[in-house]
């Protein structure tokens, strides 16, 4: 171990050293193996060690990896917008090298769309408080995750939508009175910076700060009404929710909403390169061409040739191997194991989730399912409980709640869908 590596606990135990993978499986360097319950951060979509996206990988960088995209474009780059779109309904695709960056790019698009149509004023955002949207500064303006306070006074002050938690908040009241409370609140926030609003920014199923929390049906598109009603555009942070994790390329499409703009990433690279991208409508696009007709702005790296032949290949195998099929078939037994182990278990309080985005909420008070207080430490305890057990999950960080993450790559099979339920429910009785 080398004391000059920065990790996020920089005092804390020592980490396992992972050295190879395969499917959804990690083995460390004593040889240990471990079940990726969460594919890593929600981005091993299709598993480690794929040979289809290793053989491109390796095919791309005897090729070609780099040429700046100020002076070439390339092919598998120009594949992967046509595929990418093709997969996903959107118009065109700006690509960078993470969802931070998405995040960051949709932030500026929206606000040179409304530029091009000369109203300079739209460049207020509304977003969830309870709500991850990267580490970046913008990233964090829109977040009320607990990343933000170590950023201070540095980020914006956005001001939060009322953001789906049924398990805290919904309370006694049916979906379509819980929902009617929300949109009155937010009919109020849109009144406000009616003149000022550029967009709103969602996650269509809540990840990293909330666990898998899935919106009424109604809400969603009662944003997007507010959105068309005040003329602010829809945004859909899809880095988590994106490429098939819930079970729809996109998860908005699920809630019957079409979003101006959506941001993905974790699965679109799924562990085998960095690349996301910030996906525009046509109305989106039409305008940006029609105005000043160029994009301001871009990273170094975004839209290299070798992680576009990757993400492509990476595409490819999502498409033909009958990957959304087997998320299918496995979700609803992964669901139904987990809300048996919240029957079962005192410390479980709540399953939840849609497609292979799934979650399980703790507290060590079952009777009022009070959230722990200092928040972030049960969580952290129960998953490292769990890696020890062999199987990984990811505790949600927003200071929020204390949940578990459990999001396998969508290719795991009903066997081993089975084994993690299996060390889960060791691991929560232990
Ligand atoms: C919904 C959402 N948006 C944006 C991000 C930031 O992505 P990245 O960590 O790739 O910068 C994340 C990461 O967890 C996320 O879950």
């Amino acid at each position: 171990m080398s004391g000059r590596l920065l990790q996020n606990d920089l005092n804390g135990p020592p980490m396992p050293t992972a050295v190879r993978a395969e499917g959804v499986w990690i083995t460390d360097v004593a040889g240990k193996r471990y079940l990726d319950g969460c594919s890593g951060a929600i981005v091993s979509n299709i598993g480690h060690g794929h040979p289809r996206v290793v053989r491109a990988i390796c095919d791309q960088a005897s090729r070609l990896t780099f040429a700046h995209r100020t002076a070439f474009t390339t092919e598998p780059l120009r594949e992967l917008a046509d595929a990418l779109c093709m997969f996903t309904g959107y118009d065109a695709a700006w690509f960078v090298g993470s969802g931070s960056e998405a995040t960051e790019a949709a932030i500026q698009l929206a606000v040179q769309f409304h530029r091009e149509r000369g109203d300079r004023k739209r460049t207020w955002f509304l977003s969830f408080r309870r709500g991850y949207h990267g580490n970046t500064l913008g990233g964090l303006s829109l977040s009320g995750n607990a990343r933000r306070d170590a950023v201070l006074n540095l980020v914006h002050d956005f001001p939060s939508l009322p953001e789906p938690y049924a398990y805290r908040d919904r309370g006694d009241r049916s979906d379509s009175e819980w929902t009617a409370g929300m949109l009155a609140t937010a009919r109020l926030l849109f009144e406000k910076y009616d003149k000022t609003l550029a967009g709103i920014v969602v996650e269509p199923v809540g990840g990293a700060t909330m666990g898998a929390t899935v919106p009424p049906a109604g809400y969603l598109p009662g944003l997007q009404e507010l959105c068309d009603e005040f003329g602010g555009l829809f945004i859909a942070d899809e880095v988590m929710t994106g490429m098939g994790r819930c079970g729809t390329a996109m998860a908005a499409e699920q809630f019957g909403v079409r979003p101006d703009i959506a941001v993905m990433g974790k699965g679109l690279g799924a562990g085998y390169t960095p690349i996301a991208a910030a996906l525009v409508s046509p109305r989106v696009h039409e305008q940006l061409r029609a105005g000043s007709g160029r994009i301001l702005g871009g990273h170094t790296y975004a839209g290299n040739p070798l992680s576009a032949a990757t993400a492509l290949a990476v595409l490819r195998v999502v498409r033909e191997e009958g990957v959304l099929e087997n998320a299918a078939r496995v979700a609803p037994r992964l669901a139904a194991g987990l809300a048996e182990i919240q029957q079962r278990s005192d410390l479980v309080v709540d399953a939840r989730g849609l497609g292979m985005l799934q979650a399980i909420e703790l507290s060590s008070d079952k009777a009022t399912g009070r959230a722990p207080d200092p928040q972030g430490v049960l969580a952290r305890e129960v998953a490292a409980r769990a890696a020890a057990n062999g199987l990984i999950l990811y505790p949600t960080t927003g200071g929020v709640n204390d949940a578990l993450i459990v999001a396998p790559p969508l290719t795991i099979t009903d066997d081993e869908a089975d084994v993690l339920l299996e060390k889960l429910a060791n691991t929560v009785r232990a």
